[in-house]
């Protein structure tokens, strides 16, 4: 790394530029490469190589969404802070056409068409993406995690997900509150096997009803072991607030829903998945076992004491931005990818190479921000860890404040260190970005490099 800096340095002295035998490798493109062995160089004076980039890839947007807000019609929000230009409202107020609008539409203006919806596509079809984008919805936003925009039920300002633990003083197992026995899954039976199984559950919602419904949620969650966050359906990405509510509360969820509530664990071993009714009697097991041995029990709620995983983090950290800024950020930055196709942005150059040498321009932004910054890699840094450092060290150099520190419960605000979680191409979903992306290695990243010139990435911080 240092030899790599030094070399870099001693290139900067020396900057030529080719007067006619450009190497580009990728047509159109300006390519420059300086200090090579060819005899025909000019001289080109001060600067180097990402100044030259900075200054040959800075091709103005012909629209400032400062000055020229993004315009969302069929829908009211209130602005805390965005970090792009984003007005919402009924009609035309102005003569402006809106770039969006909710539901589908009725004329061919041109403007994205906006489903958002939060509740199941098992009981509402048309919220399933496939579904959604055969009716003529450009732009979806639900609860999947593989939408354009996913809407969830969680965050840090609406659920208090670190309040204290409390003393679990009721001697049943668990509470439930479960307002309705017919539901597309199995809940209703598992509610009866549990109950066969002598795991003793206080339910206060009208199914199975046991107990006055007319309780504190909250308060009377947090004084059982357990609770049952049973879900209406089972549908990839739906967790809801029964799922959330127990987090705050401290009780242990028995979760039946998405088939991957993993993936919203708090951390490993922190709540318990019932996938199917046959997993019933071994989950009967462990909830008396964890109410017999408070060592264990305790275990499954440290993440309480000791701050929740990166992943669960990262995750929730997503809707320190609201859906409706977030929306606006996507559509932005959808409008400035089809301007990226025109002439004047297609011949930027986007790398300058000298000798063995090449730099790339790259551009990254913090997910939830619209603006991206620029970033420099040098052909012996084009590897995931040089990309990582290389951000890290932008961002640190601009003393960056994460996008949710101020949403983030204090305790686990952390330190000003900024730490890495995920960095990944602008444009790939959420599910993809926090579970199932990676490059494959090295190689694959130079690849995506080399054919996505002015490459975008977007960072997550934890
Ligand atoms: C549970 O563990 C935490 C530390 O991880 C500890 O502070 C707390 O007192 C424990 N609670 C009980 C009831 O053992």
């Amino acid at each position: 790394m240092a030899k790599n800096v030094a070399m870099v340095q001693s290139w900067t002295n020396t900057f030529y530029y080719p007067s006619s035998s450009s190497s580009s490798s990728l047509e159109g493109r300006k390519s420059m490469e300086y200090g090579a062995s060819g005899n025909e160089e000019k001289w080109v004076g001060a600067g180097d190589c990402e100044e030259w980039l900075e200054r040959e890839d800075a091709v103005t947007y012909s629209r400032d969404f400062e000055k020229d807000p993004v315009l969302v019609s069929g829908a009211e929000q209130e602005w805390r802070s965005c970090s792009v230009g984003c007005k919402f409202g009924y009609g035309s107020t102005s003569d402006k056409k809106p770039d969006a609008l909710f539901g589908l539409p009725h004329d061919d203006s041109g403007a994205f068409s906006v489903l958002r919806s939060m509740e199941s596509s098992h009981y509402y079809p048309e919220n399933n993406i496939d579904q959604a984008r055969r009716k003529g919805y450009n732009i979806v936003m639900t609860t999947s995690l593989s939408s354009d925009v996913p809407v969830g039920y969680f965050s840090w300002a609406e659920y208090d997900i670190m309040a204290p633990v409390h003393e679990k003083t009721e001697n049943a197992f668990a509470a439930a509150f479960i307002s309705n026995c017919g539901a597309r899954n199995f809940r209703l039976q598992a509610l009866d096997k549990l109950e066969k199984l002598n795991i003793k559950i206080d339910s206060y919602g009208a199914c199975h009803r046991n107990h006055d419904g007319r309780v504190d949620k909250l308060a009377t969650l947090r004084r059982y072991k357990f609770s049952l966050a049973f879900e209406n359906s089972n549908e990839e990405d739906y967790v809801t607030e029964k799922f959330f509510q127990s987090l705050v509360a401290g009780s242990v969820p028995v979760v039946i829903g998405a088939p991957n509530i993993q993936d919203f664990f708090p951390c490993s071993g922190s709540v318990l998945h019932i996938r199917e009714l046959k997993d019933i009697p071994s989950i009967a097991e462990t909830m008396k076992y964890l109410a017999a041995n408070p060592e264990a029990y305790n275990q499954s709620l440290r993440w309480k004491y000791e701050g929740p995983s990166d992943s669960f983090k990262a995750l929730v950290d997503m809707a320190a931005v609201h859906s409706s800024c977030r929306l606006c950020i996507h559509l932005a930055t959808r409008i400035r990818e089809q301007e990226e196709r025109s002439e004047k942005f297609q011949k930027r150059p986007c790398k300058c190479t000298k000798g063995a040498g090449t730099v790339y321009h790259l551009f990254v932004r913090e997910r939830g921000r619209f603006e991206l910054e620029s970033v420099f890699l040098r052909s012996g840094e084009l590897s995931l860890k040089g990309l990582e450092t290389t951000v890290l060290a932008k961002f640190k150099s601009q003393n960056h404040v994460p996008i949710w520190k101020q949403e983030r419960p204090k305790s686990i605000r952390g330190d000003d260190e900024l730490k890495v979680y995920r960095v990944y191409p602008i444009g790939i979903t959420q599910r993809e970005a926090l579970y199932t992306f990676r490059f494959n290695g090295d190689d694959d990243f130079r690849r995506y490099v080399e054919n996505n010139p002015c490459a975008r990435f977007e960072v997550i911080f934890v």
